[in-house]
C-alpha cells in the first residue's frame, strides 16, 4: 500500500449501476419486452450487414497510414485527468478517448509504451457469429500511445495498419486482429509484437507478428501460422495423444486465439494462447529472435476454457491470471501460479475481492505488468467490452496487492496514482 497513492473507493457497485444507466441498459433489464424488441433489432442489423460467406463489404473499411500526429479518435474531450479512473473514459494528451483495447505495455528506457487494438466505428454481428453474440467492428490495425507516469497518455497513432486493398491478407478489415502484445528482443534490437489473427468467424485461430526498429513503429507484418506443425507438448501423455482436437491439430498446426508474451529474466520468451478451441491453454517457447515458436510447448489447464492469459513473475514464481470463456461477457477472473512457465500450474481461484468481483469488476484483464523502481508494484490492465458499442469499451486498470501467501489480490478503485513523476 506504501508504494501507491491509493484515492477514494466508493464502491464498485454503485459504480456499476450508473454504467448501466449510462448505457442505457437498465431500462432493459427492467423492461424484458424492450429487450425482445433489441433482440429483433440486432437481428436486422445481422442481416443488413452480412452474407451467406459471412463477409462485410469492403466499402466500410478505412485507410489508416502509420502517423505520428494521426488522430484515431476525433471526439473532442477535456483535458486528462490527474489519475488513473478506472471504467471512465481514459483521454489522451490530446483530449480524445485512447483507443487501444485488448492490449498490453512495454517499458522501454524510462518511457511506457501502450498498444492496443483499434476498435472504431459501427458495431455488427456476423451472421456466422450470431449465436454466441460474437460482435465486431472492422479491423483498423494496432494503435501506441506513449507516457512517462501511467497516466498521460500520448497519442503515437497506428504503428501496424489494417489492410484494407487485399481480401486475403491477415490484417485486412474483414479479418480480425485482436489482443497485439509488444516485446524488446535487447540483442537484435528489436521491436517483436505478437498478436491474435483471424478469420471472421474465429476458425482460422492463427498468430501473426510484426516486427519494427523502433517501439513507435511502423511495424513490418512478417505473416501468421498455427503453431507446432507435428510437434508433441512436452508433458504429452499416450491418451493425448489421441484426444480428437490435439491429434488433429498435430498435423496442421495448434490453434492459438486469446494469447500474451512473457518474457523471463534469462532473455526466454513464452507465448500462452488459447487453444485446442479455447478449451486447453498451450505455452511454447519462442525462438531466440521471438519470431516464431521454438518447437517446445506445453499443455497447461487442460480443459479448463481459459482465455485473456496475463502472466508476471514474483519472488521466483510465475503467476498467471486468466478469464473464463464468454465472448464479450464478463466473468470470474481466475489466478495461478507455477515454478516454471511449462508448469505445472495450480489454480488460486479468484484474486478479485469485494463488489461485482466475479464478473471482474465488469471486465476482462488482458495484461499485467511490473512498475519498475518500485517494489511489488504491478498493474493488472482489464478491459471493459461494450458488447453492442464496441468502440465505447473502457480500460481498468487496477494496482495488484498480494496476500501473505503470495497470492494475488485484486481491489476495485474508484481512482487511484501510480505515482510516478512526469517531468
Ligand atoms: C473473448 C475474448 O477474450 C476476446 O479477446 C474476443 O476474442 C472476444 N471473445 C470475441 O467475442
Amino acid at each position: 500500500m506504501r508504494m501507491w497513492n491509493f484515492f477514494s473507493s466508493r464502491g464498485v457497485f454503485r459504480t456499476y449501476l450508473t454504467n448501466l444507466v449510462r448505457d442505457g441498459l437498465l431500462p432493459l433489464l427492467l423492461i424484458p419486452g424492450l429487450l425482445l424488441g433489441e433482440s429483433t433489432l440486432r437481428q436486422a442489423e445481422t442481416a443488413s450487414m452480412t452474407s451467406a460467406n459471412c463477409k462485410i463489404s469492403e466499402k466500410s473499411c478505412r485507410v489508416w497510414k502509420h502517423d505520428a500526429h494521426h488522430r484515431i479518435n476525433c471526439r473532442p474531450g477535456s483535458i486528462p485527468a490527474a489519475t488513473i479512473r478506472p471504467g471512465v473514459v481514459w483521454k489522451d494528451t490530446d483530449g480524445n478517448p485512447i483507443n487501444a483495447h485488448g492490449g498490453g505495455v512495454l517499458h522501454h528506457q524510462g518511457v511506457y509504451y501502450w498498444y492496443g487494438m483499434v476498435l472504431e466505428g459501427r458495431t455488427y454481428v456476423p451472421a456466422c457469429n450470431a449465436s454466441w453474440g460474437g460482435t465486431r467492428v472492422v479491423a483498423n490495425g494496432v494503435s501506441c500511445y506513449r507516457s512517462v507516469d501511467l497516466i498521460h497518455w500520448q497519442n503515437l497513432g497506428i504503428v501496424l495498419s489494417a489492410v484494407p486493398d487485399q481480401p486475403d491478407h491477415d490484417l485486412h478489415c474483414d479479418k480480425v486482429i485482436e489482443r497485439p502484445k509488444v516485446i524488446y528482443h535487447a540483442k537484435n534490437r528489436k521491436f517483436v509484437m505478437w498478436m491474435h489473427v483471424d478469420s471472421i468467424d474465429y476458425k482460422a485461430a492463427k498468430s501473426g507478428v510484426a516486427i519494427a526498429d523502433s517501439p513507435a513503429g511502423p511495424f513490418q507484418y512478417l505473416g501468421s501460422f498455427r503453431s507446432n506443425v507435428g510437434i508433441w507438448p512436452t508433458n504429452v501423455t499416450d491418451s493425448d495423444k489421441k484426444d480428437r482436437i490435439l491429434a488433429r491439430d498435430f498435423v496442421g498446426g495448434q490453434m492459438a486465439r486469446d494469447m500474451t508474451l512473457f518474457v523471463d529474466d534469462d532473455g526466454k520468451a513464452y507465448q500462452f494462447y488459447a487453444s485446442e478451441e479455447n478449451t486447453t491453454m498451450h505455452v511454447s517457447l519462442l525462438s531466440d529472435d521471438y519470431l516464431k515458436p521454438a518447437g517446445k510447448f506445453a499443455r497447461v489447464f487442460v480443459n479448463r476454457s481459459m482465455e485473456a492469459p496475463a502472466v508476471f513473475k514474483r519472488g521466483g514464481k510465475y503467476y498467471l491470471i486468466a478469464s473464463d470463456c464468454t465472448g464479450w461477457k464478463p466473468n470470474a477472473a481466475r489466478s495461478a501460479v507455477a515454478d516454471h512457465p511449462f508448469g505445472p500450474w495450480k489454480e488460486l481461484g479468484n484474486p478479485c475481492v469485494g463488489d461485482a468481483s466475479e464478473i471482474t469488476f465488469d471486465a476482462q484483464g488482458t495484461h499485467i505488468f511490473r512498475v519498475p523502481g518500485k517494489m511489488d508494484a504491478f498493474v493488472f490492465m482489464a478491459d471493459r467490452w461494450k458488447q453492442w458499442n464496441l468502440a465505447d469499451s473502457r480500460y481498468v486498470w487496477l494496482p495488484m496487492q498480494f496476500d501473505a501467501q503470495g497470492k494475488p489480490v485484486i481491489r476495485w478503485r474508484d481512482e487511484w496514482s501510480p505515482g510516478l513523476k512526469n517531468p
